[in-house]
């Protein structure tokens, strides 16, 4: 998959994209991230890219000219369909079931924006608008790299054979539950103990315990996703059996 991403800072992604699972992807041609530096295309004395809003208010504005031509430009590097998202608080919150519809394509422009935002006639020339979540950040830096790395590591064959993200919180084969807690060596770290059903060796009785703490984990940190998980009626009984277990609310 081509990853390319525009931006006022492309030296702010040498860092993230040049260890771990990116790197090794990179490495193994199953990833090919390229960084475009959006100021390349302001053809003005000064390449300039903001400029202060009509009607007036704090702060800038990303101009179109150098944000159009820079995604026509680097649409037009590659023969691949591609589509082009832009980072930005107001759009579709970024999940576990976007990344996955991302990282079947073969080619995502990302489009990162600084100050106020971007000049609201850019929004034409994209395919798609994302937020990686209810906050402002300076810039769409660190979101391009959250929505490049959630990506990347669902491309078949990018996670090696003892990494899996098919259990993993938020992913289709968990049924809406969270991941259940992990353990290592030791057995004991400062008197807290590894569940013994885990040190068993039987396979099916830590399935059942696995099952059980990804639906406590579920119901006690975030309960509202527990309404589109799949559960059985053994599920709908350990979560009573849960319930029954909570301290009553004081209030
Ligand atoms: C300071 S923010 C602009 C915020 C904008 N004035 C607003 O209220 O929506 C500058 C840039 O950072 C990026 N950005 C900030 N927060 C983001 C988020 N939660 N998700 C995606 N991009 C974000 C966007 O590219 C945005 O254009």
């Amino acid at each position: 998959m081509r990853i390319d991403i525009l931006t006022l800072f492309p030296e702010m992604f040498q860092g993230p994209f040049a260890a771990s699972i990116l790197k090794r992807a990179a490495d193994r041609g199953l990833l090919d991230i390229r960084l475009h530096n959006i100021r390349d295309w302001a053809h003005d004395k000064h390449r300039v890219v903001d400029d202060s809003p009509y009607g007036g208010g704090a702060g800038m504005v990303m101009k179109p000219e150098p944000v159009v031509a820079a995604i026509e430009a680097v649409r037009s590097l590659d023969d691949a369909e591609a589509r082009v998202v832009l980072l930005s608080p107001g759009g579709r919150l970024f999940n576990q079931a976007l990344a996955a519809e991302l990282s079947i394509i073969p080619r995502l422009i990302l489009v990162a924006g600084h100050y106020e935002g971007f000049d609201e006639r850019i929004r034409n020339y994209v395919d798609d608008e994302l937020s990686i979540g209810d906050y402002v950040l300076s810039g769409g830096e660190l979101p391009a790299m959250v929505v490049a790395d959630a990506v990347a590591r669902l491309i078949p064959g990018v996670l090696g054979c003892g990494e899996s993200h098919l259990e993993e919180s938020h992913s289709p084969s968990a049924e809406g539950l969270l991941e259940y807690p992990h353990y290592t060596r030791p057995p004991e770290f400062r008197g807290l103990k590894v569940p013994d059903i885990l040190l068993s060796g039987n396979h099916a009785a830590i399935a059942r315990w696995r099952r059980q703490e990804s639906i406590r984990r579920t119901l006690t940190r975030r309960p509202e996703l527990l309404s589109g998980a799949e559960l059985s009626k053994t599920d709908q009984k350990t979560i009573e059996e849960i319930r029954s277990e909570q301290p009553p609310d004081p209030g």
